[in-house]
C-alpha cells in the first residue's frame, strides 16, 4: 500500500497537460469515483489498524498533492489560452468615436478668439432675465415696441421676468458692477417670440461687445469691426456702416460686409446688392452709462452685437436655420474637421 502511494506520488508530481482535454483526462484517471487514488481509499479497509494512522496521513497528502496539481495546471491553462488565443496584441486598436463641435459653437470659438487677440475677455449672464437688465437700463421707453408680446417671452405669473431677448441684457448687468476700462465679449443664447422658419428661429445665438473706456470715440468701433470682419470672412472683405436705431446707442448703426459668396458683385444671395448685414453696433448711450453708475461726463464706450447664426450661415452656406437645433448628425458630421 505505501509503495503504490509513494509511485501515485511521483505520477501526481509529473503531472501535465497542455490544454483542458488533458487536464480533465488526468482528473478522471486520478480523482474520478473510480480513478486510481480514489481505489486507493477502497483498500485502504484492509490496511491493519496500527497503521491506519500513518497510512491514512499518506493518502489523504495524495489526494490533497493531486487537487493541487490539476488545479494549479487549470490557472496556467487558463491564462496561456488566453494570451494566446484571444488577444492578439499586434492587431490595431479599434478607433475610437469622437463626437463633433457643433457648427455655432465653432463660429462663436473663432468670433472670441479673433476679439481676445486685442484684449477682449469673456463674461456670461443669465437667459432667464428681469425686464430692467433687457429693457429699462438700457434705455427702452416704457411703451416700447420690443417689449411687446411679439418679441418678448414674458412670464404669464410675473410680467417682471422675461426670457432675454438679446445678449445686452449682460451689458447692464456687467456695467453695473465693474469699473470701466471694460473690455468684454458676452456670448449666449437670445429668445424671441417668433414663428419657426427656415430663416427665422424662437431662439438663436448672439455675441455681444462692449468696450467703455475714458476717449472712446465711434473711431476706435469702425477700426474694431473692421479688423474683426477681415479676420472672420478674409482679408478682401469690404464693411459698410447703415445709421440704424437702437435705444441703448447713439449714434447707432447696422454693418454690412461685401458678400463673401460673390465678392460683392451681386448674388442671390445677397439680393443682388454685394453686400449682407451681419451686426448692429453703437456708441453707448450716454443714459444707459448712467443706469449703470457709470459717469457718463468721464467715460464713453462702444457696442456691437452679431448674431452667431448669421455668421454662420455666411461662412457655411447653411441655409436652413432650423438645421442648428436639430441634431441630425448626418449635417453635425459635415464640420468633422473644422477647428
Ligand atoms: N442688441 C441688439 C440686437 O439684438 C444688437 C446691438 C448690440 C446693437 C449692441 C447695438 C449695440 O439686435
Amino acid at each position: 500500500m505505501r509503495e503504490k502511494i509513494q509511485a501515485l506520488m511521483a505520477e501526481v508530481d509529473a503531472f501535465k497537460a497542455s490544454n483542458a482535454a488533458e487536464l480533465e483526462a488526468l482528473r478522471v484517471k486520478y480523482l474520478s469515483k473510480k480513478g486510481d487514488i480514489s481505489l486507493l481509499f477502497n483498500d485502504f479497509r484492509e490496511v491493519p489498524n496500527e497503521l491506519k494512522r500513518e497510512v491514512g496521513q499518506l493518502l489523504n497528502d495524495l489526494k490533497t498533492k493531486a487537487q493541487d496539481r490539476i488545479a494549479a495546471l487549470k490557472e496556467e491553462i487558463g491564462a496561456a489560452g488566453a494570451s494566446s488565443e484571444q488577444l492578439d496584441l499586434t492587431r490595431t486598436a479599434e478607433p475610437v468615436a469622437l463626437g463633433t463641435r457643433h457648427p455655432l459653437t465653432l463660429v462663436k470659438n473663432e468670433i472670441i478668439d479673433i476679439f481676445a487677440r486685442i484684449g477682449f475677455t469673456i463674461a456670461e449672464g443669465p437667459e432667464i432675465e428681469d425686464d430692467w437688465h433687457v429693457f429699462g437700463a438700457l434705455n427702452f421707453a416704457p411703451e416700447h415696441p420690443a417689449r411687446d408680446m411679439q418679441d418678448t417671452f414674458f412670464i404669464e405669473q410675473n410680467p417682471d421676468v422675461v426670457l432675454r431677448t438679446h445678449t445686452s441684457s449682460v451689458q447692464s448687468r456687467i456695467m453695473s458692477v465693474q469699473k470701466p476700462p471694460i473690455r468684454m465679449l458676452f456670448p449666449g443664447r437670445v429668445y424671441r417670440n417668433e414663428a419657426i422658419s427656415y430663416r427665422a428661429h424662437c431662439f438663436f445665438h448672439q455675441v455681444e461687445g462692449l468696450y467703455i473706456d475714458k476717449d472712446v470715440s465711434f473711431a476706435d468701433l469702425k477700426q474694431a469691426l473692421m479688423y474683426f470682419a477681415k479676420e472672420m470672412f478674409g482679408p478682401s472683405t469690404q464693411i459698410r456702416l447703415r445709421p440704424s436705431y437702437f435705444p441703448f446707442t447713439e449714434p447707432s448703426a447696422e454693418m454690412d460686409i461685401s458678400c463673401n459668396l460673390c465678392g460683392g458683385k451681386g448674388c442671390p444671395f445677397c439680393k443682388h446688392t454685394g453686400w449682407v448685414e451681419i451686426l448692429g453696433c453703437g456708441m453707448v448711450d450716454p443714459n444707459v452709462l448712467e443706469n449703470c453708475g457709470i459717469d457718463s461726463n468721464v467715460y464713453s464706450g462702444y457696442a456691437f452685437g452679431m448674431g452667431v447664426e448669421r455668421i454662420t450661415n455666411l461662412k457655411y452656406q447653411v441655409k436652413d436655420l432650423r438645421l442648428f437645433s436639430e441634431n441630425d448628425v448626418r449635417f453635425l458630421r459635415q464640420f468633422e474637421s473644422a477647428y
